[in-house]
């Protein structure tokens, strides 16, 4: 922000404003290292320090002890490069129970066709809690580190990765191309101390060691990181020029000798009952490691099984995390606040005083809907003990009765949308006849939430991904009428100014901020398929439905006709991995006329870019496959897989679409019809030899 300080403020009224944005600046920086999770972008964050450091300037009485201008090197000022990660950064499911070890075993036994009780060799070790990080060699040189960021771009950390001495910035005998990748942490002793340093600096003190480590790595100036002692284990790895080992024991094994630390836990176990006892060692061990971990990580031992075992969405088939218990506390609800989402559902949100669970301050928790509320009896006033197991929202377990307040009454959840006065139902399940546990605002696109709720999400990482247009810039541009549907956003340029002030003069803006969120929108008028399915908010289309219906249809303008045309519920459930509801969500959403007049403002604005084949080498990309009869190689989820992996789409039918029908013994009706139509039909042998697997 650039604006001066008006000459004619008076000194009072300059003193209420530098008063009021030092709180703000100070809840800012609160949540950047208290919670390592800042509301506001760096810009928006940079420009209320101008301004203060613009009325200290104009005004030198209010520079006083308390000043924030006093204390120095808080804010991440800039930003950093993206990098796109050769290989995505996915993240691990996660199990609690001791019965789910032998589950975890058991799935991965049936999806590569083995019996339960085959001998499975699996790694485990424990699960650091610090933040993961890709770091590039070539030629056994360190030249990108990069952060995890969403998974496929994270920022790049590259200079400050190089001042951390737990990693080196050469390896000997790594493979020309080897990106390591393991947990950047930092120890407890070394935690404390630098909160000392901090606090005797009359600096923010960090909350906990993973705050630590996320603010240390994430500094602008390398020179703060290099003085930080931040520690390292590395687990897995990225793109890699050449295999350098088969197993992920012998893999960590021959990352420890390129020079990298490993975790000296890490054991190899053949069996369920070996690898739940190696968690209770290391459970055993917790209070005494010196860092944070928050479980343990199983792992298939071979990784030519790894392979086989793939992905669903963003997390291996061949890994787990075993997390342990969740940390409970005990404090009272002071409120219970009904919000309502994009989808109209009504959720309630108990206010909490605010308690330490965990290292982390908890003052929200989530208490799912009103059943829950009810089965529970949760009561505002009532003493609750609250839950938080690694990052999920923190929960309400239970009412300590004891302590229950006389006159407290059940509460009596809302009958209509707080927001907008609509009716809120819970639909009924035509099927079982039973109520929806949702409660859900039919207001739709007159209800000021579900709109804002919408918008946000369009503008989210995944989604638009528009810097600079987070939650509360959208929240204002909704309530001062500048923003109401996806297409004002790209308009909103060409509309500044007009029968109001332009964006720079408002509150909060300035003409670098309004510049830079104008230069973000329209860098974001050109986005791909599934980014702009997802985008778009119709129900039960997250990011993995919008990738399947995207990768079918291949363009907008295919899609688009599809999901209109006349019995589009039934084409569309035809798509691989979209079933009924997720295919009748669609369709609805189409049959609006709000919707589609809503799209059509928006596609004057932007440029929808058609699908790239995944595999646009492999031959079997873009052909559509129907396995019939039983595999004997493989099983079904795993050829499936397999398919999917190289491009190819799965379907359950075959018709005129149909490119190729892999038949196995017992194939019937299907087998008869493929050949009627002239589809070609191979066996599982020549499948093998196509997909690269025979
Ligand atoms: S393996 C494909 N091993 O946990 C997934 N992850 O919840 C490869 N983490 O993003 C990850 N310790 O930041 C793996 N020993 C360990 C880990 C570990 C910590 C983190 C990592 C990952 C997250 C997933």
């Amino acid at each position: 922000m650039t604006k001066k300080p008006r000459p004619a403020q008076t000194l009072a009224l300059a003193r209420a404003e530098h008063a009021r944005l030092g709180a703000e600046i100070a809840e800012h920086d609160r949540r950047y290292f208290q919670d390592d999770a800042p509301t506001v972008s760096d810009a928006d964050y940079d420009a209320l320090r101008r301004r203060y450091q613009a009325l200290e300037a104009a005004f030198p009485e209010l520079t006083d002890a308390f000043s924030l201008s006093q204390k120095v090197g808080v804010s991440p000022s800039e930003k950093f490069a993206k990098v796109r990660h050769a290989v995505p950064m996915l993240s691990l499911g996660n199990i609690f129970a001791d019965e789910e070890v032998e589950e975890f075993c058991a799935r991965v036994q049936r999806f590569l066709g083995l019996p339960d009780d085959a001998p499975l060799a699996m790694t485990a070790e424990p699960k650091i809690d610090g933040l993961s990080c890709n770091i590039r060699y070539e030629d056994g040189e360190l030249v990108r580190a990069a952060t995890r960021g969403d998974g496929y771009e994270g920022e790049d950390v590259t200079a400050n990765v190089r001042t951390i001495e737990a990693i080196p910035n050469r390896l000997a005998g790594a493979p020309k191309i080897f990106e390591a990748r393991g947990e950047v942490f930092m120890r407890h002793a070394d935690f404390r101390a630098l909160n000392a340093r901090q606090a005797e600096a009359g600096k923010p003190v960090f909350a906990n060691p993973r705050n630590a480590a996320a603010g240390s790595l994430r500094q602008l100036d390398a020179r703060v990181t290099a003085e930080r002692p931040l520690a390292f284990f590395a687990y897995a790895w990225g793109e890699i020029s050449e295999p350098f080992a088969a197993t992920q024991f012998s893999a960590v094994e021959a990352m420890r000798r390129f020079g990298l630390p490993a975790n000296p836990l890490t054991k190899l176990c053949r069996s369920a009952a070996e690898l739940l006892a190696h968690y209770r060692a290391i459970e055993a061990e917790r209070a005494n490691l010196g860092y944070d971990i928050d479980g343990v990580v199983y792992k298939v031992d071979d990784l030519a099984l790894q392979q086989r075992l793939g992905f669903v969405s963003r997390s291996p088939r061949w890994a787990t995390a075993h997390k342990f218990p969740a940390e409970r506390a005990t404090t009272v609800l002071e409120a219970i606040e009904i919000q309502v989402g994009r989808t109209g559902a009504l959720t309630p949100v108990a206010k909490l005083k605010p308690v330490t669970v965990g290292g982390v301050v908890v003052a929200n928790a989530t208490l799912h809907n009103e059943d829950e509320i009810a089965r529970k009896d949760v009561r505002v006033g009532d003493t609750v003990v609250v839950q938080r197991a690694g990052d999920v929202i923190p929960q309400i377990v239970e009412v300590v009765l004891d302590k229950r307040l006389r006159g407290a009454a059940p509460f009596a959840f809302p009958e209509a949308c707080p927001v907008c006065g609509s009716a809120a139902l819970r639909e009924i399940d035509e099927k079982t006849g039973e109520a929806d546990v949702v409660r859900r605002c039919t207001g739709h696109m007159v209800c000021a939430a579900q709109a804002v709720e919408g918008l946000k999400h369009f503008c989210s990482r995944n989604a638009f991904d528009i810097e600079g247009l987070g939650d509360k810039q959208i929240e204002l541009f909704f309530k001062e009428g500048l923003i109401r549907t996806p297409a004002d956003i790209f308009t909103l340029s060409a509309r500044d100014g007009q029968g109001r002030p332009p964006l720079e003069a408002w509150d909060g803006f300035g003409e670098t901020s309004v510049k830079n969120l104008f230069d973000a929108i329209d860098a974001r008028r050109t986005i791909a398929l599934n980014r702009f399915l997802f985008a778009l908010g119709i129900r039960h289309v997250g990011e993995t439905n919008a990738r399947r219906l995207a990768r079918n249809y291949g363009d907008w303008e295919t899609f688009r006709a599809a999901a209109r045309a006349p019995g589009a519920a039934e084409a569309l459930a035809d798509v691989e991995g979209i079933g009924p509801v997720v295919a009748e969500a669609v369709a609805d959403f189409f049959a609006e006329p709000r919707n589609e007049a809503a799209l059509d403002a928006l596609l004057q604005e932007v440029t929808v870019e058609p699908m790239v084949a995944i595999a646009a080498g492999h031959p079997l990309a873009g052909k559509t496959i129907v396995f019939t009869g039983s595999l004997e190689r493989t099983t079904r989820d795993e050829a499936k897989a397999m398919a999917e992996r190289l491009g190819a789409k799965v379907s359950g039918s075959i018709s005129a679409k149909t490119d190729l029908v892999v038949a196995g013994p017992g194939a019937g009706s299907k087998l008869a019809k493929a050949r009627e139509l002239g589809v070609e039909t191979i066996d599982e042998e020549e499948w093998s030899r196509r997909a690269g697997t025979g």
